[in-house]
């Protein structure tokens, strides 16, 4: 009887441990269909592969010729890139001389510099065609450098210039001259906090408010209160999405340790919702909206133009659908819905991503522009989710503190940012937004087919990124072009143009005149060449080709 009772046991203990094991196998097998095909999909292989690329450069004749071109073509690039390399020079001198000189102190530069187009050509581009690093003054859509070249802005200052130049410098001025008499008391608060504290309750349509020194602390702070209050470890973000520098949210290539409790899953796919719909984990689901202009692909920078493969294109229909659908999984299972405004906020409407998708978040993180010029990150949130302790539990508390969090300079340009957006000089910037971004793009891009040139833009609003449609190894080339024409990017180049919304007609055309003269340069100095057989795929084959031919040579330690 009990050699027959024991067997049942084992068998029922068996039993339940192959229940187990097919449970996990079928959550894992769930999990690894959730996630994107790409490498970004994938952030333990991105890191590994990452590791085994070699360094190597391009030799002089190389640089001109790496996609067969011939001797004529090579020659004709030889000379259009001498022609600009000179330009450069007589026209940047100070501006890059100084870049030059401080560049040996600054580590951000020298990253910079080395990741604004792909490694094998880096070294050359860096020696011949330095435009600097430094500005002089800012005025209306424009940047004035140390030389007194006036470039039009589009780098947007990382998406903080929303409304022009002088904007932030009325606002930041105003801002200090009001909380002046305070200096620089911290934790007690200037009055100004309150007002902000109302009309950021009434912009998010939420309960309460934290501030922080950045949108990346501002993003610590949601996730550490979702996991605080649904007690789950996991966060879920979306394949290719920036939400600032923490590690928990940068899991992959660019963190030397593994982000072993976030999930990377593919964004818009019926998969990843499959899977916030079974797992017990989830605490929170983190969204950039501005990944509705290039769903599950990373910031498109110039320094990953190796072919013509970059894709964008914003579907406003899809992308809201795809919101939707995430808000009833999120409110089904208890997790927090987190929308990473730092970027978009205030500049696809008033009232953000919330408004212009018509979908509402538990948590939204705001930063950049919200602070006038001055550095910020701000959480608003429910009162459920919001809250730091436990009335019933005293000691179990979540922390976050911050020296300089509410500094009153901060909460002085944030009031005048947050007071003068009602002003008609500035609510009517957003009358129509869409509509004139949308026509804009249109008809740069209708220029740029009329001129068969082989470059189109795609736009969420007024955050624009260039497209490149024949398939061509050079395409990181046209950041120069545009630089020589008086156009200003940011380090990642034609990956993102970032227009202020007070861009007039007039502005647009000049900028729109110099983009296609700029491309129409490219043109003629030969670099959009390309032999009849060439595909993304075939340069991406050569390239692979290149690597593994350097690593043999190098015989690279295997790695870690
Ligand atoms: C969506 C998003 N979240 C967070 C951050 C990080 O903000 P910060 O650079 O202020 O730390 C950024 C910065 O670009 C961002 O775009």
């Amino acid at each position: 009887m009990r050699a027959l009772m024991s067997r049942a046991a084992a068998i029922m203990v068996g039993g339940v441990a192959v229940g187990t094991f097919l449970t996990k196998a079928h959550d894992r097998l769930e999990l690894s269909r959730a996630k994107h095909p790409s490498l970004a999909g994938h952030a333990k292989w991105s890191r590994r592969i990452a590791q085994l690329v070699p360094f190597y450069a391009y030799d002089k004749s190389r640089f001109f010729d790496c996609d067969g071109a011939p001797a004529s073509v090579a020659q004709r690039r030889c000379q259009g890139f001498a022609r600009l390399s000179q330009l450069y020079r007589e026209r940047f001198p100070r501006t890059a001389a100084l870049t030059a000189q401080a560049r040996e102190g600054i580590s951000d530069l020298q990253f910079t510099a080395a990741y604004r187009v792909p490694f094998q050509f880096s070294r050359r581009v860096r020696e011949s065609l330095s435009a600097g690093s430094f500005v002089q003054s800012a005025q209306g859509v424009t940047l004035t450098d140390l030389d007194g070249n006036v470039l039009y802005d589009l780098t947007g200052s990382y998406g903080v210039n929303l409304f022009g130049h002088d904007f932030y410098k009325q606002s930041m001025q105003a801002g200090a001259e009001r909380v002046k008499d305070v200096g620089a008391v911290l934790g007690a608060y200037h009055p100004v906090v309150a007002d902000n504290v109302t009309r950021l309750r009434a912009i998010s349509g939420l309960d309460e408010v934290s501030f922080h020194m950045s949108g990346t602390e501002a993003v610590m702070q949601a996730v550490r209160l979702a996991r605080y209050h649904t007690r789950r470890s996991k966060l879920v973000r979306f394949c290719g999405a920036y939400h600032g520098w923490w590690g928990d949210v940068q899991p992959g290539v660019g963190n030397p340790i593994p982000a072993e409790s976030t999930l990377t899953l593919a964004d818009m796919s019926e998969q990843t919702l499959r899977v916030l719909r079974r797992r017990r984990d989830i605490a929170c689901v983190l969204v950039n909206p501005l990944q509705a202009l290039h769903p599950n692909a990373s910031a498109p920078s110039d320094s990953m133009l190796i072919d013509s493969g970059r894709r964008a294109g914003f579907d406003r229909a899809a992308y809201t659908e795809w919101l939707h659908q995430l808000r009833a999984v999120c409110t089904e299972r208890g997790i927090a819905l987190i929308f990473d405004e730092v970027f978009v906020g205030f500049r696809l409407a008033p009232g953000g991503a919330q408004e212009y998708f018509g979908v509402r978040a538990d948590l939204v993180t705001y930063g950049k522009t919200l602070g006038g010029g001055l550095p910020v990150g701000v959480l608003c949130g429910r009162r459920a989710l919001m809250r730091r302790f436990r009335e019933e539990r005293p000691a179990d508390i979540c922390f976050a503190r911050g020296t300089f969090n509410s500094h009153p300079q901060v909460m002085g340009a944030m009031n005048e940012f947050l007071r003068r957006i009602e002003d008609p000089d500035i609510s009517t910037l957003y009358d129509g937004l869409d509509a004139r971004w949308n026509a804009r793009a249109a008809s740069l891009n209708a220029r740029l087919e009329s001129a068969d040139l082989p470059v189109r833009v795609a736009n969420l609003s007024s955050i624009w990124t260039v497209l490149y449609i024949a398939p061509s190894r050079y395409n990181w080339l046209l950041q120069y072009y545009l630089r020589a024409e008086g156009l200003a990017l940011s380090w990642i180049g034609t990956g993102r143009l970032i227009f202020s919304l007070n861009y007039t007609d007039t502005d647009f055309t000049a900028v729109a005149n110099r983009f296609v003269a700029a491309c129409q340069a490219m043109q003629d100095d030969g670099w959009y060449w390309q032999a009849g057989a060439t595909t993304n795929k075939s340069i991406r084959r050569q390239v692979r080709r290149e690597l593994i031919a350097t690593a043999l040579q190098r015989r690279l330690p295997s790695p870690r």
